[in-house]
């Protein structure tokens, strides 16, 4: 795999994201690599897994913007409905996921941790979903973790506003568990998995599978996936994106059709 590398040791495993050059971005083959690998550890004799991102900028800054640029709708649609899959796969892991989020954690990487169980942050984390900035809203599962996990009034306004969160606030409204230099983060991580695969692996997987289920399932893909798609419709889509790789401002948006 080129850009997804995988380890385990005592039963621990520890997922990287290593496309470092675009901030662990996820592009369409960061996605089929993740999808192939999932399958793998589900499979695979460890009792928790890790998962983070190369540097120490980014856990991951989202959904790869120039490939999602030049995207049709139908082609959005299908954009997200494998990002979708895979933070499915990622939550329907029978064993405990903890997020070592060690920096950025934008649109698409803050939804890869909220498919996680445990989210433990280093102190330069940063969390957003900054999609309706660029034309699109967040395609990955994200409003409906988000509203699950720090209530629908804050997910609303974190979407709406695309305001940026430090792990530190994040902390205060449930999104994170621990906060941690930067240092201390991978530590840590292996500590809380050690402390996990200490107990009964059956066990721990039953409650897991309980307590996703007490928290409901994203039943409505069907409807995330089409008005993804449906913003790739728009003029916005195509300037926002185009002006994120040109590095400048956009135009105004207008919330017109493309012509
Ligand atoms: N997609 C593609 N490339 C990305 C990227 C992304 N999401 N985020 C960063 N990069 C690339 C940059 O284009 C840049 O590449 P070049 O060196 O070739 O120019 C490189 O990574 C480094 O980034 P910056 O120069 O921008 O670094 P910075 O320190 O100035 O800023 C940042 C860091 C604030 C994270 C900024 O890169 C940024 O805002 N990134 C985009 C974040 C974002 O909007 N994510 C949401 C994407 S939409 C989504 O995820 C949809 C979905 O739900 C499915």
């Amino acid at each position: 795999m080129e850009f997804v590398t995988f380890q385990s040791e005592n039963q621990i495993g520890l997922l990287t994201i290593n496309r470092p050059e675009a901030l662990n971005a996820l592009n369409s083959q960061v996605i089929s690599e993740l999808s192939e690998l999932m399958t793998e550890i589900a499979a695979a004799d460890i009792r928790c897994l890790i998962i983070t991102g190369t540097g120490e900028k980014a856990f991951v800054a989202g959904a790869d913007i120039g490939e999602m640029k030049e995207l049709s709708a139908d082609g959005a649609a299908a954009f997200s409905k494998a990002g979708n899959a895979v933070m499915d796969q990622v939550e329907a892991l029978p064993m405990p996921v903890i997020a070592a989020v060690n920096g950025y954690a934008l649109g698409g990487g803050c939804e890869l941790a909220l498919a996680c169980d445990i989210r433990i942050a280093s102190a330069n984390a940063v969390f957003a979903l900054p999609e309706v900035s660029l034309g699109i809203m967040p395609g990955y599962g994200g409003v409906q973790r988000l509203n699950r996990m720090v209530g629908l009034a804050k997910a609303k306004e974190l979407a709406f506003t695309t305001n940026r969160i430090k792990a530190e606030e994040a902390k205060v409204l449930g999104l994170v568990n621990h906060v941690v230099r930067q240092a201390d983060l991978m530590d840590t991580c292996i500590k809380m998995a050690g402390k996990i695969a200490e107990n009964a692996p059956f066990a721990v997987r039953a409650v897991k599978q309980v307590a996703n289920a007490s928290a409901g399932v994203n039943d409505t893909h069907g409807l995330e996936i089409q008005v993804f798609a449906d913003c790739f419709d728009t003029e916005d889509q195509y300037n926002a994106m185009t002006a994120f790789i040109e590095k400048r401002k956009p135009e105004a948006f207008t919330g017109k059709a493309k012509e």
